[in-house]
């Protein structure tokens, strides 16, 4: 397999063509980006992290049965995926109310949501990823109502999988945005699974390991995704 052109870079994450028509690498970079691209920052070591930490969760993923665009980690910051054609919407499931569920309804942070909440973006930074539903994604033709129901099933049954991962490192799920693509007409799991695209908060202290320590200035990005990663069985590379 040899990497050729860049094709994409998007806030974290370049994508690169290969040889193989069916095949992208992700490189993770440093780059870390909140509030839709508005506060920016070169984090060392965070490609490296991410990558290792999303291998080992699309990996189980993908053993428990759900289908992903992972094909294997080639270094310390790549990975070789398969290429989708990206459904532009994005998966939203709330376990504990946190983050814009807390700013939009002025629920409680923290409180338990039963069952877990559902919600659709639609990936557009310049409008700041609005909130959709399953009619204007039918409508404007960002998803078909199969596709919708497939993408939902597989968000839920990931929220299984890893609540009970996390839950055994000590950790809860508190919320997670997934991205789903299209391999040969079916609905695939893509993009990543990482401390920057979900919440994860010590079960005994409610500490926040994840993306809000960037966002809220708290520091310790890094060693926060690598202690959640030491704690479900990761294993960086030194
Ligand atoms: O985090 P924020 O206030 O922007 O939005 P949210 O709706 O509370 O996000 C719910 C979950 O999805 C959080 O774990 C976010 O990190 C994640 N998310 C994401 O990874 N990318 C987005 N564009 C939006 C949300």
């Amino acid at each position: 397999m040899e990497k050729r052109q860049e094709l994409y870079a998007g806030k974290a994450k370049s994508v690169y063509t290969t040889d193989d028509p069916d095949l992208l690498v992700l490189q993770f970079r440093d780059d870390t980006s909140a509030f839709d691209g508005k506060k920016k920052e070169a984090l060392a070591r965070k490609g490296m992290v991410n990558n290792v930490f999303n291998a080992y969760i699309m990996e189980r993923l993908q053993d428990a049965g759900i289908p992903t665009h992972f094909e294997k980690r080639l270094s310390d910051t790549e990975s070789l995926v398969k290429k989708m054609a990206m459904i532009p919407v994005e998966c939203v499931v709330r376990n504990i109310a946190a983050g814009g569920l807390v700013k939009r309804l002025g629920v409680e942070e923290g409180r338990e949501l039963s069952p877990p909440t559902f919600e659709l973006f639609l990936k557009n930074d310049e409008k700041g990823d609005p909130m959709i539903n399953e009619s204007l994604a039918e409508t404007f033709g960002w998803a078909t109502p199969a596709q919708l129901g497939r993408m939902k099933e597989l968000t839920f049954k990931v929220n299984h999988l890893l609540k009970q991962l996390f839950a055994e490192g000590g950790l809860m799920l508190v919320d997670y945005k997934l991205e789903f693509g299209l391999f040969k007409g079916e609905v695939v799991l893509g993009d990543e699974f990482s401390p920057d695209g979900c919440r994860l908060w010590d079960a005994k202290t409610r500490e926040k390991l994840d993306k809000d320590r960037f966002r809220q200035g708290l520091g310790g990005v890094i060693e926060a995704y690598e202690e959640v990663g030491r704690r479900i069985g990761v294993i960086f590379p030194s």
